[in-house]
């Protein structure tokens, strides 16, 4: 096992590995995302092109999560199907990445013994190591964190010498990729052990970014085009970074980050409602880049509930950090996450959870069935006797709640003008094309027309117009809605970038 840090990677930039093609799987949440970019971009320095075809692959990596036992069993699926296609190409090396690898390498082993590379996800800096290692030795090669009881002082929990920040730091291009909007990490791990969750024990303790290189990485990102960087963090809001004596929290990174010239719009996720203060709300409210959008999981409407959890907050504290982020931000938009069938979840305890739901009036909410975790509080405490099919119906309740809430939300935005920024054609409008194309293969193939883009607080919006439109901002007047997608019609040209304040 090998370990790089910044300077060792720049040396072996220029070492190509010619010829190799690299396929890499995203499965989780957006830290996943941005991991498989920082992999990707990591191995095409080294002379790796990425494919999306396995059958074309030298090096399939898969990159996991662990949040749901549903997407571990799809990667075992994956690996079933990719250890196929390795039966006819005995060469092509299997890798196994991220929060499951971390979570359950033994697993791996027992289930998918042509699984050559273990990496977790405070390890992926070695990943290149392990590759030359398993090439050179034909021996499987593990890089792992292992060790989640490490305990360090407050405040020193930071990244600084951490040779895993060489990883974000030596963030490199993919060839074709675009970083119009980008993910910067603020925070590594999660310190909070939520009974339900594997996260501190895939991703290890919290840590704080230094700021410097938080801000160095966004310069790059502006210089190479990004307009929207979303910064991220399990638990966003609690970032904590001592620099020369005082601590730099989430509201003063907010303003050095609106402070750098080319980007236009920033984001912040996810947020713990229990470490929220409202310095936040007042940086969302002054600060001109900052999106007024907020990303903050209640997980349940019942206080005996979040304490099974072990959430740290009651209904009421949530409901009262909701009112002032609206008193503050009166056109926040708010998404959140929800559980339901947790153990011992009662009807009356998921009614609240629904009343929770019509209280708040989310823009748009993720529900998710609980699935018991192996080495969590809940597995060892809490029996998971809710029934699936009680699961089922809960969500299915709860997603119709929210169904009308958000074609409410959305209803309300018709005749309004929102600025949309334009991420490229719309995928609902492309399959139409196709489908017609299949239909009546004699009609010419057109472009569609319809581009997609999001508002600042995270509204889909689906209009017609030219594709010189993507990647710019476009004032939209909404003409219809339904609870997933604004539709409407451009009424100006590109809206011109914000006065650019001077880089800090
Ligand atoms: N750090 C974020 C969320 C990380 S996991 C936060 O605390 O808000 C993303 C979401 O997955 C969680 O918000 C939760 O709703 C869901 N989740 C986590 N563990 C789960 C489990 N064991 N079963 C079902 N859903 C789970
Ligand atoms: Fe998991 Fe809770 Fe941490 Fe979120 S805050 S990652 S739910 S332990
Ligand atoms: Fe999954 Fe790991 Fe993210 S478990 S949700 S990929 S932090």
């Amino acid at each position: 096992m090998c370990c790089y840090n910044h300077w060792e990677w720049r040396i072996f930039e220029g070492s190509a590995v010619a010829d190799k093609r690299v396929y890499l799987e995203t499965m989780g949440c957006q830290m996943n995302v941005l991991d498989s970019e920082l992999v990707l971009g990591q191995l095409c320095a080294l002379g790796y092109e990425p494919t999306d075809d396995v059958g074309q692959a030298d090096l399939v990596l898969l990159n996991t999560c662990s949040v749901r036992q549903h997407a571990e069993e799809k990667v075992y699926s994956r690996l079933g199907e990719i250890g196929q296609v390795r039966r006819r190409k005995p060469d092509m090396l299997v890798g196994v990445i991220g929060c499951m690898a971390e979570r359950d390498p033994d697993g791996i082993r027992q289930r998918a013994p042509h699984v050559q590379i273990l990496c977790g996800p405070g390890n992926l800096n070695e990943l290149p190591g392990l590759i030359r290692e398993v090439r050179e030795t034909g021996e499987p090669a593990v890089a792992l964190e292992h060790d989640h009881s490490r305990k360090l002082p407050k405040y020193a929990r930071t990244l600084e010498f951490d040779s895993i920040e060489s990883l974000d730091l030596s963030r490199t291009l993919v060839p074709g990729g675009s970083v119009l909007q980008s993910y910067v990490r603020v925070q590594r791990g999660c310190d909070k052990f939520c009974s339900y969750c594997v996260v501190p024990f895939t991703r290890g303790p919290e840590r704080s970014r230094p700021p410097a290189n938080i801000l160095t990485e966004t310069r790059r990102l502006a210089d190479l085009g990004a307009r929207e960087i979303t910064l991220l963090g399990q638990t966003v809001n609690s970032y904590s970074y001592s620099e020369n004596g005082s601590i730099v929290r989430l509201s003063e990174l907010l303003a050095r980050v609106n402070d750098v010239a080319g980007i236009q719009r920033i984001r912040f996720v996810t947020s713990f409602p229990g470490d929220f203060t409202d310095d936040i709300f007042y940086a969302m409210r002054d600060l001109p880049k900052v999106c007024e959008y907020l990303h903050i999981p209640a997980q349940s409407g019942s206080n005996a509930v979040l304490q099974r959890m072990k959430r740290q907050y009651t209904v009421d504290q949530y409901v009262e950090l909701i009112d002032r982020a609206r008193a503050i931000v009166p056109d926040i938009s708010l998404a959140g996450d929800f559980i339901v069938g947790f153990s011992g979840e009662t009807d009356q305890e998921h009614a609240d959870t629904l009343n929770l739901v019509e209280r708040v009036r989310y823009k748009s909410l993720f529900i998710f069935k609980y699935s018991q975790r192996p080495g969590t509080a809940a597995e060892r405490r809490l029996p998971d006797e809710v029934p699936d099919e009680v699961k089922s119906r809960r969500h299915a309740e709860l997603s119709a709640v929210q169904q009308r809430i958000s074609l409410e939300h959305h209803r309300a935005m018709i005749g309004r003008s929102v600025e949309v920024l334009v991420e490229g054609y719309s995928k609902a409008a492309m399959k139409a094309q196709l489908a017609d194309q299949n239909l009546a293969p004699h009609i010419p193939w057109r472009r569609p027309d319809q581009l997609i883009g999001r508002t600042r607080g995270d509204e889909i919006v689906v209009f017609s117009g030219p594709a010189s439109l993507i990647g710019q901002f476009v004032n939209v007047r909404v003409t219809d809605a339904t609870a997933l997608t604004l539709h409407g019609e451009p009424i100006t040209d590109p809206v011109l970038p914000l006065v650019s304040p001077t880089s800090v």
